[in-house]
């Protein structure tokens, strides 16, 4: 298992080029399973993620080449056995579903487990299939989804879930008829998914709003398509700037899609400006102010970026009030930062922080991606070394981390744990 050994208290400085979207490329990758053609993909990021994604569809029958951020698939013929083995390590594998029973009519996906951020159940999705004309049985950790041909439905989902909603998406677009997606989930990467899927042919409206329309097509085609770019990474090296002090230009960010992170950063004493070559981050002065957040699905707060804006209100004047209203158990991150000097106070789903002078170097354990991000900014401002263990988590969403903050002066280095 490898470990980063961080120096910290340089301010950053430079340009750091933002990667592909993870969470953008996942399920755009699985839609690759509903296409009778081949199909390629540019400004796909290398992380484990996606390698992951790749081994399975190459088991589900649609090969796939990687060459340096571009990957092309060739849809051949089709299994329907997500396998345990690789549904375990990545979540998002259930991602395969709505595409396999679209195409096959059957789907054998492993149960995903729990995870470090909380139970996050599967039972919207299964439900929004079943409505499509879908069966499910639970047989020795598997879900087998059966159906004859899917049909198009009209479905309410009980919370805007991400996946959920991208995965009845997909299904929808072979499906007979049409469907309707009410209370749809409104990400960026939901609408990336919605515009390759159009590309591919797909009859789709109302992608970026909560009700989704589709008309079933008999079949979808191959095209070319970028990935969008990764907001989380965009938003996680913003805050890079504002918790050393440094002034970073971030090219390929989509800013527009930080709207609700930009307007808190700025409320706490950060600095924007779009200029030619991407937005520059910085702090207005010296000083950052206590907020206060609620993370809510899109355009609301990304809770994908709580622990890292926490590790930055760590060293705020005033209190800042965290509430975690996504997920039930992703505070994971407030240990470790209090190891590091923060204070923290947690109660339930609210965690409120109040400011100290730095943080000072500590050996800490990452526990799920976005919390490791959260300490590798702690230890980028705090005072000594810091080590952050167990980063395959980190290697699961940002492409290559420590080449980048090198880059813009930062003093970090992998070692063997
Ligand atoms: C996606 C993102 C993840 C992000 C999350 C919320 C990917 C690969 N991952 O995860 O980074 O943090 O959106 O923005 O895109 N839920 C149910 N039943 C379901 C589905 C979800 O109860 O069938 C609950 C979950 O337990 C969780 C909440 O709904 O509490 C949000 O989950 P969801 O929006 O589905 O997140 P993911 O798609 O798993």
């Amino acid at each position: 298992m490898d470990k980063l050994i961080i120096e910290g208290g340089v301010p950053l400085t430079g340009q750091v080029r933002i990667s592909g979207s993870k969470n953008a490329a996942l399920p755009i990758l699985f839609a690759s399973i509903l296409l009778s053609e081949s199909v390629t993909f540019t400004n796909v990021p290398t992380l484990r993620d996606i390698h992951t994604t790749l081994k399975l569809l190459n088991l589900l029958g649609c090969p796939a080449e990687f060459n340096n951020g571009t990957v092309t698939i060739t849809p051949c013929s089709l299994s329907p056995e997500a396998p345990y083995e690789l549904v375990k390590t990545m979540r998002a594998s259930v991602l395969c579903l709505g595409p396999l029973l679209a195409r096959l009519g059957e789907a054998r996906v492993a149960m995903p487990g729990g995870c470090a951020i909380g139970a996050r159940p599967v039972n919207l999705h299964l439900s929004g299939l079943e409505k499509m004309g879908a069966r499910f049985e639970l047989e020795e950790g598997y879900i087998i989804g059966r159906c004859r041909k899917l049909k198009g439905a009209h479905v309410i989902f009980d919370f805007p879930t991400v996946g959920g909603t991208e995965n009845l998406l997909m299904a929808a677009c072979l499906a007979e008829g049409e469907s309707i997606l009410e209370n749809a989930a409104k990400e960026p990467e939901v609408v990336d998914l919605a515009n390759f899927l159009i590309r591919c042919g797909a009859k789709i409206s109302g992608h970026g709003t909560s009700i989704l329309q589709i008309s079933g097509m008999p079949s979808l085609g191959g095209c070319s398509y970028p990935i969008m770019p990764d907001r989380i990474e965009a938003g996680t090296f913003i805050v890079a700037a504002g918790i050393t002090g440094g002034e970073l230009v971030l090219q390929n960010c989509p800013a527009e899609e930080l709207d609700a992170l930009l307007v808190k950063l700025t409320a706490m004493g950060m600095y924007f400006e779009q200029t030619e070559d991407g937005l520059l981050a910085r702090r207005r002065n010296s000083s950052l102010h206590g907020v206060d957040i609620r993370t809510q699905p899109y355009p609301g707060f990304p809770t994908d970026m709580q622990a890292q804006v926490m590790a930055l209100m760590c060293l705020a004047d005033g209190p800042s009030l965290v509430e975690e209203s996504i997920f039930e158990n992703r505070f994971m991150h407030v240990q470790e930062l209090v190891r590091m000097g923060a204070d923290i106070r947690l109660s339930g789903r609210s965690a409120m922080v109040r400011g100290v002078r730095q943080f000072t170097g500590a050996p800490v354990m990452a526990s799920d991606l976005r919390a490791s991000a959260s300490l590798v900014l702690a230890g980028l401002a705090a005072k000594g070394a810091t080590q952050v263990q167990r980063i395959y988590h980190l290697d699961r969403g940002y492409e290559k981390i420590e080449t980048k903050l090198v880059a813009v002066g930062a003093r970090i280095r992998r070692e063997k744990e």
